[in-house]
């Protein structure tokens, strides 16, 4: 038995920074992205031998090669999702997994990563026993791997955490959006400008964990929570200058926690914000729906219409470039569901 899934990164509009307490990997406040279509991971799991050990049995190969660093992360999820998926306790499991972004460059393959693999599960206990599992069994067992990665499971914008006015909305797996989207929104693009490919200092996990006992994180919860309410009527009524507004606040208020957590630390570098102001100069200088947002990393992501796609890349080409690292960046469109390879 084998099989491959391709799945694709998100972008987090309303971010998700900060767990409950109790529960595994449940979100302290509820989010949305939009997954990006061009930028994927491709995971491909077999089956071989019989697993004699008692517990979840597996290698794993990244880009072609063993990646040991990886092993921690990847048996803690199957120790998670293991009375789930019958195939974990009779097989030893090989997984190959590669990206079609170059490794290195801060763009957070984990949701991408572990959205691939949980499909590839699916599948494979499919096979085995014949039980079919849903979208949102998928996008439970892949927020399980790792949070965001729930929200890759929907050509939709996906909504994960429990909102009191968004019916379905639950902590456990991501819903795609409810209601139907204004075509001002249909065909968005994300250009992510890597402003520094190395190592983060903080990583998510570790900067999910400082939210504990910090004195700004209910207000934090509180204005997410607000924030999705009007990012979801923005996105209904086709209003841009809201959405803007929702998605470059957001963004700020992920990094202003960083910096209000104890220890304190900044992700963003010099050239973040030098990105930053040249996006507000564009927009007041165009008119143009230009945005960016930033996830728990140096890296930019700028948002906008397709329609504008040549007059956004030449301004990226002709201004941003010398803010990223080795002049990388990379396009990609939005919406995509996880694809099944033959
Ligand atoms: C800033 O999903 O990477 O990108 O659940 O610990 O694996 P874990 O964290 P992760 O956190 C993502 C944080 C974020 C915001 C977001 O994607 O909503």
């Amino acid at each position: 038995m084998k099989s491959t899934y391709r799945c694709s990164s998100n972008i987090a509009l309303v971010k998700y920074w900060g767990k409950k307490t109790g529960g595994i990997q449940l979100p302290a406040n509820p989010s949305i992205s939009f997954t990006l279509r061009d930028l994927y991971t491709e995971t491909t799991v077999s089956v071989e031998g019989n697993n004699t050990t008692g517990k979840p049995a597996f290698d794993f190969f990244f880009e072609g090669q063993p990646k040991p660093s990886f092993i921690p992360k990847l048996s803690d999820f199957f120790d998670r999702v293991e009375r789930e998926y019958s195939i974990l306790k009779a097989f030893r499991l090989h997984i190959h997994s590669s990206n079609n972004f170059p490794h290195g460059t801060g763009i957070a393959s984990s949701a991408s990563g572990f959205g691939a693999l949980s499909c590839c599960l699916a599948a494979l206990e499919h096979q085995h026993t014949g039980k079919v599992l849903e979208s949102e069994q998928i996008s439970r067992t892949a927020r399980l791997g790792s949070g965001s990665a729930c929200r890759s499971m929907y050509e939709e914008p996906a909504i994960w955490g429990i909102h009191p006015e968004i019916e379905g909305s639950n902590d456990e797996f991501a819903i795609p959006l409810p209601y139907p989207m204004h075509s001002a929104f249909h065909e968005m693009m994300d250009a992510v400008l890597i402003i520094d490919a190395g190592e983060k200092s903080v990583s998510s996990t570790v900067g999910h964990g400082l939210l504990k006992g910090n004195p700004f994180a209910a207000a934090r919860y509180g204005e997410a929570t607000l924030h999705l309410t009007e990012i979801i009527q923005a996105l209904k009524t086709g209003n841009m200058s809201d959405f803007i507004r929702i998605v470059e606040q957001e963004a700020l208020q992920l990094h202003a926690m960083m910096m209000l957590s104890n220890p304190y630390f900044i992700l963003m570098r010099p050239a973040t914000l030098s990105v930053i102001e040249a996006v507000w100069a564009f927009r007041r200088d165009t008119g143009i729906s230009l945005m960016f947002t930033l996830d728990a990393g140096a890296n930019v992501h700028l948002l906008f219409p397709k329609a504008q796609y040549q007059q956004v890349k030449n301004f990226i080409e002709s201004q941003l470039l010398e803010y990223c690292q080795n002049k990388q960046y990379f396009c990609s469109a939005i919406g995509a569901a996880p694809v099944r390879i033959e």
